[in-house]
């Protein structure tokens, strides 16, 4: 069988004389999921040509012929005309064949001094940083929706839940602002990240460096990078910057997840607090009377392969001796896989969100006075007995209403009396969820000044945040290092 394979033209072919076996040539290959760094390839090649014209190794003309070259190459990928070949094994070796074919011996300058592997890294730092803002824009369209959700939905009340166990009264709002607070975090984290991301290791070469002192500060100027990596063996041989966005997806993935699961549960007729709209729901093939909350049982279910994305890439790179090695092109599918699955997610989240209907009068039935037993502990606080007791008090208060069959309101004054003398008439103020809510005014609390707050404050939040990359070009600029 190996004798067999086609001689193809490869980059490393000089001092190989035997053919490849076409299994290996397969299982080699990555230009199957790499083909997507076509632009970002592009654009590093037509920065790196300006670069080694600049250093004096290829004359002007060569450089034009080059980027305009490039500039054809881009526009076959872009209208689908690009035509792969046999050997073609990434795109680093697609692009540069191509242009080759199109203009000839200059074609074969361009990668003086450059390497496969400083041009991966700086090809996948590429599309990395400017799809993290893809992701970006996605997070802050489902943030909107929930702050603009609770401000619409305030008055609404619902059980808080611990232990799954029905709790406090709270506001739905302050249920729906609760991830709008981990979503902001998630997005400072992305902002942190891509800014390790958006770091030039172009100029590292395989992974010593760069022989014709090329202009790294330069090249990152072009490419739009905020700084050059300072080490080429570390630059050509992590892959950091690709794990901690694997990680920062699956722990979106994981709050996602659980977001996804309350409104499952809320979705319940035992619950029947909302119901989705039939845009994201399905029926059963069997059961008429169904129907399924298919959208947020996929977020939950898809939230698993972010983390096993992260966990595969991580067990890929932890042995390997530096610098480049195979291994490392694992890198990419993991990178994809994140991406695209968290594009689906956050799509999806924010058309289900912002069509669900939530039952206001459900949501109500579903608290009882027993969730006022804390608050029946606080009137007693209040009349200057410590927490402690009054929280056995009311303990005591739950037995008896428990004893007697009957609501806990539903307990007379000298029932209360019975368990102590502090009990007065304006105990009736107890038994008021909107009094109960209310009260947690402190900010972070569920109480409506504090909700409205936060409300506002995550507007505020919102405006800057969508403000910081809407002049992404101006954004981001050249010069700096990792020093
Ligand atoms: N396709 C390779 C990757 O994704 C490009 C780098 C190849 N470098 C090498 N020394 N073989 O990692």
């Amino acid at each position: 069988m190996a004798g067999e394979a086609g001689e193809g033209t490869k980059l490393w072919g000089g001092r190989f004389t035997g053919a490849t076996d076409p299994i290996m040539e397969g299982f080699n290959a990555s230009i199957g999921f790499d083909k997507r760094l076509w632009a970002a390839d592009i654009q590093g090649s037509q920065a790196y040509a300006r670069a080694i014209e600049k250093a004096g190794l290829i004359t002007g003309e060569e450089s034009t012929a080059i980027i305009e070259g490039l500039n054809k190459v881009h526009e076959e990928w872009a209208s689908g005309k690009f035509e792969l070949q046999s050997g073609d094994e990434d795109i680093h070796t697609a692009n540069e064949r191509r242009l080759t074919e199109l203009i000839g011996e200059a074609g074969r300058k361009l990668h003086t001094g450059r390497s496969r592997n400083d041009q991966v890294a700086t090809d996948t730092r590429i599309w990395l940083r400017d799809n993290i803002l893809v992701l970006r824009d996605h997070i802050l369209d489902l943030t909107s929706v929930l702050v603009k959700r609770a401000i619409q939905e305030i008055d609404i009340l619902m059980p808080g839940y611990t232990h799954l166990q029905r709790a406090q009264p709270i506001k739905w709002s302050h249920w729906l602002l609760s991830y709008a607070w981990m979503l902001k975090r998630d997005l400072e984290r992305l902002d942190e990240i891509r800014g390790r991301v958006n770091i030039l290791p172009l100029g590292s070469g395989a992974l010593a460096g760069n022989p014709f002192n090329v202009d790294r500060e330069f090249l990152a100027k072009e490419l739009k990078f905020e700084g050059v990596t300072g080490n080429s063996l570390d630059a050509v041989s992590d892959r950091d910057y690709i794990m901690e966005f694997l990680f920062w997806g699956s722990l979106l993935g994981v709050h996602l997840s659980r977001w996804a699961e309350d409104l499952i549960l809320y979705s319940t007729k035992e619950f029947g607090f909302v119901s989705l709209s039939d845009a994201y729901s399905t029926g059963s093939s069997l059961m008429p009377q169904k129907k399924n909350a298919d959208s947020l049982e996929l977020i939950r279910g898809k939230s698993g392969r972010l983390f096993g994305n992260m966990a595969g890439f991580m067990m890929s790179v932890k042995g390997i001796p530096s610098t480049y090695n195979k291994d490392l092109q694992e890198d990419k599918e993991a990178m994809f896989g994140v991406f695209d699955t968290l594009e689906g997610i956050l799509q999806v989240a924010e058309g289900t969100l912002s069509t669900l209907k939530i039952d206001k009068v459900a949501c109500r039935s579903a608290l009882s006075p027993d969730m006022l037993a804390t608050d029946l502990a606080y009137y007693l606080v209040r009349k200057g007995i410590p927490f402690r007791d009054a929280h056995s008090l009311s303990g005591g208060c739950v037995a008896l209403a428990e004893k007697k069959n009957c609501l806990l309101s539903e307990l007379t004054l000298a029932d209360l009396k019975t368990v102590s003398p502090l009990f007065e008439e304006d105990v009736s103020h107890v038994w008021n969820y909107e009094n109960s809510v209310n009260q947690y005014a402190v900010y972070g609390g569920t109480g409506v000044d504090s909700v409205t707050a936060q409300a506002s404050n995550l507007t505020a939040w919102l405006n800057s945040a969508k403000a910081k990359y809407q002049n992404f070009a101006a954004q981001a600029k050249g010069g700096g290092s990792e020093a």
